[in-house]
């Protein structure tokens, strides 16, 4: 699957583009650091959008992750390409520490989900 930077892009990855790595705890503990570095200071720890750049206002507009409809897929194609205030980190992470991340989002959503 080719994955293009735009809208149509975007959506064919959140519909189609599946994990290339397994669901394991070695990686599901990997994405929670590699989190830890690069996204929690926006999003915060648990994913609401409470991270101390937020608190702060420094930065506005970060969402909690359960007020969006994401999937693995879709967490994989922001990662590379960005989305509007958010830049990408194509850069910082290579393409299994991306899917590693995006199993660490998805379970927190998931936690967000429960309360
Ligand atoms: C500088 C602050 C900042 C950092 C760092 C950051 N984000 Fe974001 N993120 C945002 C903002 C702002 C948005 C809302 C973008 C929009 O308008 O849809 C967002 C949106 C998202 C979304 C929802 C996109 C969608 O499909 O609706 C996901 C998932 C996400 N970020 C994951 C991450 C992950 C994972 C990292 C770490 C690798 C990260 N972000 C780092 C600011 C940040």
């Amino acid at each position: 699957m080719i994955m293009l930077d735009t809208n149509e892009g975007y959506e064919d990855a959140k519909q189609n583009l599946l994990s290339r790595i397994e669901n394991t705890p070695e990686h599901l503990a990997e994405g929670k650091e590699l989190y830890g570095i690069y996204c929690a200071v926006c999003h915060g720890s648990k994913g609401d959008g409470q991270g101390i750049l937020m608190t702060r206002e420094k930065f506005l507009g970060v969402p909690s992750y359960v007020d969006r409809e994401i999937t693995p897929g879709s967490v994989y194609h922001v990662l590379m390409y960005g989305k509007n205030a958010m830049g990408s980190h194509a850069g910082q992470v290579n393409a299994t520490e991306r899917w590693q991340i995006a199993q660490h989002v998805m379970e927190l959503r998931q936690n967000l989900i429960k309360k």
